[in-house]
C-alpha cells in the first residue's frame, strides 16, 4: 500500500489513477478491473449518452463496491457549421479507399448533451469527477460535492490551475505536453501550453494549495515515484492502460502501442478539431496541411473513418492516441499491471531512499 492524503480520501490502495478515456478505451470492465485492484477506475463519458453512463456504472457498482470516477468533457459546442465543403473534400480520398462513399456534411448536436450529462452524473454519485477541455461552474462544483462527490479538472498551465482552485475544486491534474490524447488547455492557446510533467507538476504544486495528480508520459513505478517526489498526491496514467485486456481500444491501437519503439508521436488537429498527442499515422501526415471543422464537429467527419480503419486491420485513418513514454507499453490485465506498478513504485521510492547517506 502507498499513501497519499487524496488516495486516502478518494478510498484508492494505491495513488494510482486510470485516466478516463472517452470513446470506448475507459470500457466498463477496465473501469471495474481497476478500482477493484485498489487504483481509481474512471469513466471517460464525453460522448457516451445519458441512459448507457447509467448502465455502464450500475455494471461496475454490481461488480465491485470500489469508488470509480466520472469524466466529462465540459467545453461548449458549436451550432450548425455552414461551409463544409474544404473539410470534406480533404477526407474524400480515404472515405474512397475504405469504400465509406462521399463524405456528408454533419449536423448538431456533434455529442451528447452535456447538461442530460451532468445530471446523470448527479444521479450516479461517483465518488469523483473531472473535468476536461473546460472547467466548471463554480453552482455545479458545490451541487456536487453536496452529492459526496470530490471534484476535480484538468489544467495544462498555473493559470487554470489557480482558476480551478478558486472556482472551488478539490484537486487539479496537472496535463503535461508529453500526454496522450487531448490536451486538456481550455485558458489561451494551446501551443503556448505544452509544459512538461515535470515543471509542470512542480510549478501547479507551489501555485496551489489543493492536491495534484501528475499526467502524462508516466508508464511506470519509476515515473510514479517521480511524480511524488514532485509533490503530486497522484499519477494519472492513461496510454499504460490501454493495451490492457480489458480496454475498449481497438486491436490496431494495441498492437501500434506494443510495436513502438521511441517517440513517434505528433499533436493533431485533423481528427477532433482540438488538438490531440497520437502515434503519428498516414492521416496525421497526409491532413497536416488540410482544412477541418471546430470541435467536436471534426470528429463527426472522421469518426466512419477511424472505425473502418480499425475494422480493416489498418492503422493508416485510426486515431492512435498514445503519450510520449508510449513505448514503455506493456500487455498485462490491468490488475496485474497496478500490482506491477504498485511494486516499482517501491522499488523506486527505496532506491532514491537508499541513496542517502548520513
Ligand atoms: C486514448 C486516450 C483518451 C483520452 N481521453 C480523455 C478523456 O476522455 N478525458 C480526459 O480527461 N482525459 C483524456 N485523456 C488524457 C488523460 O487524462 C491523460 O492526461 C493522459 O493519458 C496522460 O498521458 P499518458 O497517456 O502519457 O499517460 C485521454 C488519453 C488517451 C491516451
Amino acid at each position: 500500500m502507498i499513501s497519499t492524503a487524496l488516495s486516502t480520501k478518494l478510498g484508492l490502495r494505491v495513488p494510482i489513477i486510470q485516466a478516463p478515456m472517452a470513446g470506448g478505451p475507459s470500457s466498463q470492465e477496465l473501469v471495474a478491473a481497476c478500482s477493484a485492484a485498489g487504483a481509481l477506475g474512471c469513466f471517460g463519458f464525453a460522448y457516451t449518452q445519458p441512459a448507457d453512463m447509467e448502465k455502464q456504472a450500475a455494471w461496475v457498482r454490481e461488480r465491485t463496491q470500489a469508488p470509480f470516477l466520472i469524466n466529462l468533457f465540459t467545453s461548449p459546442q458549436p451550432g450548425e457549421i455552414t461551409n463544409q465543403r474544404a473539410a470534406l473534400d480533404a477526407v474524400a480520398h480515404f472515405y474512397a479507399e475504405l469504400g465509406l462513399g462521399a463524405p456528408q456534411p454533419v449536423q448538431p448536436p456533434y455529442a451528447p448533451d452535456l447538461e442530460a450529462q451532468l445530471a446523470t452524473v448527479e444521479r450516479i454519485r461517483p465518488r469523483a469527477f473531472t473535468t476536461h477541455l473546460a472547467d466548471l461552474p463554480r453552482e455545479r462544483v458545490k451541487k456536487f460535492q453536496s452529492l459526496g462527490m470530490l471534484v476535480g479538472g484538468a489544467a495544462t498551465t498555473v493559470a487554470e490551475a489557480k482558476h480551478l482552485e478558486s472556482a472551488g475544486f478539490d484537486f487539479v491534474i496537472a496535463q503535461g505536453g508529453e500526454a496522450g490524447g487531448h490536451r486538456g488547455t481550455w485558458m489561451g492557446d494551446p501551443y503556448d501550453a505544452l509544459t512538461g510533467t515535470l515543471a509542470l507538476t512542480r510549478l501547479v504544486a507551489r501555485a496551489v494549495r489543493i492536491p495534484v495528480v501528475a499526467a502524462g508520459g508516466i508508464m511506470d513505478g519509476a515515473g510514479i515515484a517521480a511524480v511524488l517526489a514532485l509533490g503530486a498526491q497522484a499519477a494519472q496514467l492513461g496510454t499504460a492502460f490501454l493495451p490492457c485486456p480489458e480496454s475498449g481500444a481497438s486491436q490496431v491501437h494495441k498492437d501500434a502501442l506494443l510495436a513502438t519503439e521511441e517517440d513517434d508521436t505528433r499533436i493533431t488537429e485533423k481528427f477532433s478539431g482540438k488538438p490531440a498527442r497520437g502515434l503519428a499515422n498516414r492521416f496525421i501526415r497526409e491532413m497536416a496541411d488540410a482544412p477541418q471543422l471546430a470541435f467536436p464537429a471534426q470528429s463527426s467527419i472522421t469518426s466512419k473513418l477511424r472505425v473502418a480503419s480499425a475494422k480493416a486491420g489498418k492503422p493508416d485513418c485510426v486515431a492512435l492516441w498514445a503519450g510520449q513514454a508510449a513505448a514503455l507499453s506493456r500487455k498485462l490485465p490491468a490488475a496485474e499491471l497496478i500490482r506491477t506498478l504498485e511494486q516499482e513504485t517501491i522499488a523506486a521510492l527505496r532506491a532514491g531512499a537508499a541513496l542517502v547517506k548520513e
